[in-house]
Parts: C-alpha cells; sequence; structure tokens
C-alpha cells in the first residue's frame, strides 16, 4: 500500500495505475430507463448495457486487466492436451499455494459442481461461514444441506468488527457434535463472504476452524474467488499479520486447507477457475469429472488466453498496491454515504458497497423485495446497475414457502481498477438523492419465477405505479438532467 499522503489532509484512495484502454459509455435519459426497466422486469441482470452508464452489477468477469496480462495472452501456446500454458499455470499454483494438483474449470460454479458431485452424499450438511448462491445450490441438488455458522455479528449490518466474515468456532463444534463427523461433507470457508457485504475473516479464524477440521478428521475447503480483498483485510486489521507480505498470508492460508477453489472472473482479473490440492487422493477422487464436464485436464473449459491471463493475473494479487484499490474505493463510497446517513454495511468490506434496503425503506415489506425494489429505483435514478442481494436471489422452501433473506442488500459492487472517483461521487450523488426521496419507491412482486436461482431470469412488476411519481420527482429536482 503506497503511503502518499495530501498536503490537505484529504483521505483520496490513490490509484497506482494509468488507465490505457477505454470504453465510451453513455446515459440514456430516465424516460428510456423506465422503458429499459420494464422490459428487464425489473430484475437487473436483465438489462442490457446499452442502457447502463455504471455497472456496479458485479465485479465477476469485468474488472480491469493489466498490460501484462494481455501480452501474456498473445503468447499463449494452444494445444487440447499438454499445453504449456497450462503448466504455466500449474507451476504458478504451487507457488502461490504450495499444492501440487490443480485442476482447471470453466468458472467458479464449475468447481462447486464437482466438489459437490464428489464429497456431498445425500443428507450430509456442509458447515459454512456464510452461502454463496451457486455453492448452496450445487450442494443442494447433489442432495446435501447447508449450515451457516458465521459469528453473530457477521450478520449485524453496522459494526466495528474487522472480521465479521469469521465461522463461529462454538457452533462449529456444536454441528459436529450434534450430526457426527461422518454426516458432514467437508467444511466450507468463503473467503470474502460474499452475500453478506464482503466481509473478511481473520486468518487466526482460519487456523482454528482448520484445528478443529483436523481434529474431527473433516475436509476444509477453501472458496478463495474474493481472496484478493481479504488478504488486503488481514494485511491492514490483523495486528498478528501485518508484518506479514501478502505471499506469505496467501501461503499460510493455504496451508491450513486441504481444497482451495476459486473463480478466477474474481480471483486473478481473467475468466476461469480452478481446484487446487497437495492431496494426490483427492486430486483423483475429482479429476473424471473434470474431463467428463469441464474439458481436457489442460484446460479445463478455458480458453489458453485465460489462462495466461490468470497466470499473470495470481502474481498480480501478490501485489499491495493492485489488493488495495478495490478495498480503498469501496470505503472511499461506504464513508461518504454514511456520513450522508444513508444506510450502508459498515465496516467497509470488499467487493463493493452494500446499500441496506431494510433500513433504506422501511415501509417496504420484506413480501414486497426490498432489495430488489431499491435495486429498481437506483437504477431508474441514475443508470446505475446494481445486483439484489436478499430475499430475491433466496428459493423457496420445497413447500412453495418464501425464505426471507437475513439481509435486504443491494450491491454496488467495484469491480477492480475500472471506475474513477468522479463516477463514484455521482453514484453517491444519486442514491443520496434517492435516500431523500425514498418515501416515493414502493414494492415488486414477481410475474413470472423459475424454481431455481430466480434471480437470474425472474420478472418483477412494481405493486404501485410508485416508478412514475419518482420519475417526475426526478425531473422536477433536476430539470433536463440526464
Ligand atoms: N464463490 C463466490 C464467493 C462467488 O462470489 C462466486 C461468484 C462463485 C463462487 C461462483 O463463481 O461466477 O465464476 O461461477 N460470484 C459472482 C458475483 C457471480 O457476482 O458475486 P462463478
Amino acid at each position: 500500500m503506497a503511503n502518499i499522503k495530501f498536503y490537505s489532509g484529504e483521505e483520496v484512495p490513490l490509484e497506482m495505475h494509468k488507465v490505457r484502454i477505454v470504453q465510451k459509455l453513455s446515459l440514456p435519459h430516465i424516460e428510456r430507463r423506465l422503458e429499459a426497466l420494464n422490459e428487464a422486469g425489473n430484475n437487473t441482470f436483465l438489462l442490457k448495457n446499452s442502457d447502463i452508464y455504471l455497472d456496479m452489477l458485479t465485479d465477476s468477469g469485468v474488472n480491469a486487466m493489466s498490460d501484462k496480462q494481455l501480452a501474456a495472452m498473445m503468447e499463449s501456446d494452444d494445444s487440447y492436451a499438454g499445453s504449456s500454458t497450462f503448466t504455466k499455470l500449474e507451476n504458478k499454483i504451487r507457488d502461490i499455494f504450495g499444492m501440487d494438483y490443480f485442476l482447471p474449470v470453466h468458472q467458479g460454479r464449475a468447481a462447486e459442481n464437482v466438489l459437490a458431485k464428489v464429497f456431498v452424499r445425500p443428507g450430509q450438511v456442509v458447515p459454512m461461514n456464510y452461502h454463496f448462491t451457486t455453492t448452496k445450490a450445487h450442494i443442494c441438488v447433489n442432495g446435501g444441506s447447508v449450515d451457516e455458522i458465521i459469528i453473530d455479528e457477521g450478520l449485524e449490518v453496522t459494526s466495528t468488527n474487522p472480521f465479521k466474515g469469521n465461522m463461529d468456532i462454538a457452533k462449529l463444534e456444536a454441528v459436529i457434535a450434534r450430526l457426527g463427523a461422518e454426516n458432514i461433507a467437508f467444511v466450507r470457508v468463503e473467503t470474502g463472504t460474499n452475500l453478506i457485504g464482503g466481509q473478511p475473516h481473520s486468518l487466526e479464524n482460519l487456523r482454528q476452524v482448520s484445528n478443529v477440521c483436523n481434529k474431527h478428521g473433516i475436509l476444509l475447503v477453501f472458496d478463495a474467488s474474493l481472496l484478493a480483498d481479504n488478504l488486503y483485510f488481514i494485511r491492514t486489521r490483523e495486528e498478528a499479520c501485518k508484518q506479514m507480505s501478502v505471499r506469505e498470508i496467501t501461503r499460510a492460508i493455504a496451508d491450513l486447507c486441504d481444497i482451495v477453489y476459486f473463480s478466477a472472473r474474481k480471483l486473478g482479473c481473467a475468466r476461469g477457475g480452478g481446484i487446487c490440492t497437495r492431496s494426490r487422493d483427492l486430486f483423483m477422487k475429482m479429476r473424471e469429472l473434470v474431463t467428463l464436464y469441464e474439458g481436457f485436464l489442460t484446460y479445463g473449459g478455458m480458453s489458453v488466453r485465460e489462462i495466461e491471463a490468470i497466470t499473470v493475473g495470481l502474481e498480480e494479487t501478490m501485489d499491495d498496491d493492485m489488493i488495495s484499490q478495490g478495498p480503498q474505493f469501496i470505503k472511499f463510497m461506504v464513508d461518504e454515504l454514511d456520513r450522508k446517513g444513508v444506510p450502508v454495511i459498515t465496516p467497509p468490506g470488499g467487493l463493493g458497497c452494500h446499500l441496506d434496503a431494510l433500513r433504506f425503506i422501511p415501509h417496504v415489506p420484506q413480501t414486497q423485495y426490498p432489495a430488489g425494489a431499491l435495486a429498481s429505483a437506483l437504477f431508474l435514478v441514475s443508470g446505475v446497475r446494481g445486483m439484489e442481494r436478499g430475499s430475491v436471489s433466496e428459493q423457496r422452501d420445497d413447500d412453495g414457502n418464501e425464505v426471507y433473506s437475513n439481509m435486504e442488500l443491494l450491491r454496488l459492487a467495484v469491480p477492480r481498477r475500472v471506475f474513477t472517483l468522479s463516477q463514484l461521487k455521482y453514484a453517491v450523488d444519486r442514491i443520496v438523492w434517492l435516500h431523500e426521496n425514498r418515501a416515493l419507491i414502493g414494492g415488486l412482486s414477481f410475474v413470472e419465477e423459475p424454481k431455481m436461482l430466480r434471480f437470474f431470469f425472474g420478472k418483477l412488476a412494481p405493486t404501485s405505479d410508485w416508478q412514475h411519481k419518482l420519475l417526475a420527482k426526478f425531473r422536477a429536482d433536476l430539470g433536463d438532467s440526464l
């Protein structure tokens, strides 16, 4: 983390990179944005890029790549089997994680498919700090279930706990005592815990989880998709790690786990994914499924160009300046909003800035999907596309009852090295305006509801004409502004 102080005393997240390739953006006027919302069934996943100004849907596959990544992509070695591009990545995994066996897959959820098919038997449970949507779906499809044993503070929206992503060790011991180790498929720790606001776990907590798993002979599986942000927080928030390098922390993490898997759409700023292990036995158990579902063992569904980009991206993740850019920009956005009274998740985490819809629009009940309604309202007034991370992202239970999520969040992802500070200021400005006009926001109801992963394709409609009222207020306050 470059130590650069401003003479003015202002805290500015200064970029340690320059922009050399740009993409033109446009901002359609609010009347068009309302049309676009209707066409997309108020589901931001279904919006078209041409209608969007700032795409804060996700950081997945949309982080900016470096000049060195692009250069490496040009010299990739393409072959169905035995490509030297793959060997480079294998060696990089050995170097960084100290794990000899690497299975390539086309993205993170493909790793989850393999892991769930190999290790989850019907009736088994996977305790984890918190679920991710695709992880849970794969475990459930294979007859298992998840048990979330995050520390209680993890679910408190505002907190000063620096490690809200920690697993509760007493709850872990209790679940093992209750079910017996044989009924636990594996324990999963998700770094940079996505659905609770990109909140990190500490190295010490992972050490304790690992000790418990070893004691009971249970596999510890680590989802490293959001590792870059979590490394930054361990490095800056965990006293015992302040003298460790990013590389040393990464190695210490990997040494505690049996399997590390990741989405390279996030980790390494590329596309693709992988599963790493030190155990030949575990590797042999998973190997066949990679060739069955993904591709041969030296590409796993990825293009060789992407594999080159991952290799360079992983190495670049070992750099303080690289991993600090995202969290520092997110902190800027969270602090600005917090100062202006907008309810956000604190402390600032990784991945993005998270608005707390339950406090933003307390008059919209969970039955009317407040996080979805807020996503829709924000797009309308700004052209900023966020992602609903609330009850729409849940799935009905076997009897068809709604499962309401613990938190109703609107996630505004800040893909790494993509946006400028003025663009974040624009987003903050429109969010503050929306907050002042929050009484106008109403709810949503499903008009098309898929059974599985409904948040991807479901369509919803406003429960009243609140969007037209919001549009009229926007025009009254902001005149002819886009
Ligand atoms: N695990 C975590 C923690 C994730 O955040 C994701 C993806 C996956 C696994 C699955 O990886 O998309 O490559 O198949 N998160 C994306 C997001 C989709 O927007 O947060 P994938």
